[in-house]
């Protein structure tokens, strides 16, 4: 594997994001050959801490990946602390000194990645400065990595965008949505695209519905700050579920390019049939949980700060539809939630039963495709075959393909091959402005009605499948979620 040469700078260093994430991924990429010697990482947050402190703390992190005591020290040997405050000019030319001298140390030869691992609302501040103090240098490549949420709404994203642009050139930035480093996100684009025999039957000829399901088990833990003026359409819907949809509804690209592939995503995301207020009120529910029913878990609005009467969704459902040849009559439908009963994230097609003389509907399945997102990875596909006996009866088959533990364990992790990504100036996996400008767009209709609407959100107890609406949603056009926990 080829080393990169690069210093890393991130800010929000002693975050959670960080330490789970990041850390162990840097690491990941270091013994797997791509980080060696020439790299180095510049933690920075508003707490004081030492070096010695910092090192230690990653060392923590990467804890659970079996490493031996000297790796880990010499892993960590590269990495450097510095307290920091974002609105404060001088403390960049701190930083700006720091990063020099490691710069020469390292003999990295320029190359910055900065990391913006904290509130959208220092981002403008943040790139401004790396600008103003010359933190951006000339002779290497300069990269900025952005969290979300990116935005709250079209007009805030698009501020901070232009806010960013000011300072970094827009290939320049690398907007992550992490779900796009996923193995089986990825795997959507080789799936349709290898296989002619699944490609030539994706359209509405042939497809009934698709079912995009991210059901989260967890909460809002640490983060009901952040979640309760977010809710589940801005933190999981505008960016993962969409992406995802793209990927599944995009017409073939030229090439596997960024640009090709975000030229397609973006033509989809334009055939989105426009939400009406009234669509919004038919086609998309709402939901909050309760107290869980045998009373173990409280309710959404129990939790350490929630409002006692906050009206944040944590579970949206929802049906989107296409204006294009290939999907004119095929509902997608979306739902995402928290407290659910199960963490599962999947995607089902649901193929068209075809009329025949030869069977009756009644005595066939639909023939079914699964694509696993996580935990499980893999793929199944239900058919129809013989009962085996004197008759003609039917019978359903299943063919899996999941992964196993070990092959999941294995394999790069979303924010590993991220990183790498970034490392090696492809674009191809992250958001770009389009995309996200088009998805806020889309779903600032379904906000706007929401907040001008006196319904009610619907509820449903911590612990199970979510609201009962959902239901009511696909049953009223003849379909049903293929998953349920
Ligand atoms: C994040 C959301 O983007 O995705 C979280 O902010 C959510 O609320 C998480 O829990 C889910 O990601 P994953 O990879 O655990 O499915």
């Amino acid at each position: 594997n080829q080393a990169n040469k690069a210093l890393f700078i991130i800010f929000g260093g002693t975050g959670d994001l960080a330490q789970r994430k990041l850390y162990p991924s840097l690491y990941r990429l270091y013994t797997k050959g791509f980080l060696k010697e020439n790299f180095a990482v510049i933690g920075t947050a508003r707490r004081e801490w030492s070096d010695a402190h910092y090192q230690e703390v990653v060392r923590d992190s990467i804890h659970s990946l079996k490493v031996s005591d000297e790796h880990a020290l010499e892993f960590s040997s590269h990495f450097y602390y510095q307290a920091h405050n974002v609105k404060d000019t001088e403390h960049y030319n701190t930083l700006k000194k720091l990063a020099d001298q490691l710069d020469g140390k390292y003999q990295i030869d320029g190359n910055r990645i900065f990391y913006l691992s904290m509130s959208p609302t220092f981002f403008g501040t943040i790139t401004k400065h790396l600008k103003s103090q010359n933190l951006v240098t000339e002779n290497g490549f300069n990269r900025v990595i952005i969290e979300k949420p990116f935005g709250t709404d079209y007009e805030s994203s698009k501020a901070l965008n232009d806010e960013i642009l000011e300072a970094f050139e827009s290939d320049e930035l690398y907007r992550i949505d992490h779900y796009l480093g996923k193995e089986m996100v990825q795997n959507i684009l080789t799936f349709r695209f290898a296989n002619p025999m699944i490609e030539s039957v994706w359209n509405n000829h042939f497809i009934s519905n698709m079912q995009i399901t991210l059901s989260e088990e967890l909460g809002v833990e640490e983060r009901a700050e952040y979640y309760d003026k977010s809710g589940a359409l801005r933190d999981m819907i505008q960016n993962h579920i969409m992406q995802i949809f793209s990927l599944l509804t995009m017409d073939a690209p030229k090439s596997l390019s960024t640009n090709e592939v975000r030229k397609q995503k973006m033509l989809v995301l334009s055939a989105l049939k426009e939400l009406t207020t009234e669509t919004v009120q038919s086609d998309f529910v709402r939901g909050q949980y309760t107290r869980s029913l045998d009373n173990k878990l409280c309710g959404y609005r129990e939790e350490e700060k929630v409002a006692d009467d906050s009206t944040t969704e944590t579970y949206v459902a929802g049906k989107l539809e296409l204006n294009n040849e290939r999907w004119n009559g095929v509902p997608v439908y979306i739902r995402t939630g928290k407290k659910l009963a199960k963490k599962e994230a999947q995607i089902n097609i649901v193929f068209k039963q075809i009329e025949s003389s030869l069977f009756s509907k009644g005595d066939t399945a639909p023939n079914i495709l699964t694509i696993y997102l996580g935990p499980s990875e893999g793929f199944s596909i239900t058919l129809n075959e013989k009962k085996i006996g004197l008759g003609m009866d039917t019978d359903i088959m299943q063919f899996d393909h999941l992964r196993t533990e070990s092959m999941i364990q294995e394999s790069p992790e979303a924010y590993e091959k991220l990183l790498l990504d970034c490392l090696n100036g492809d674009r191809t996996h992250f958001a770009h402005w389009e995309e996200v400008a088009a998805s806020w767009k889309f779903v600032d209709k379904i906000r706007t009605t929401w907040d001008a609407s006196t319904n009610k959100l619907a509820t449903y107890p911590a612990g199970t499948a979510g609201p009962e609406a959902a239901n009511n949603l696909l049953e009223k056009n003849g379909h049903k979620w293929i998953w349920n926990p």
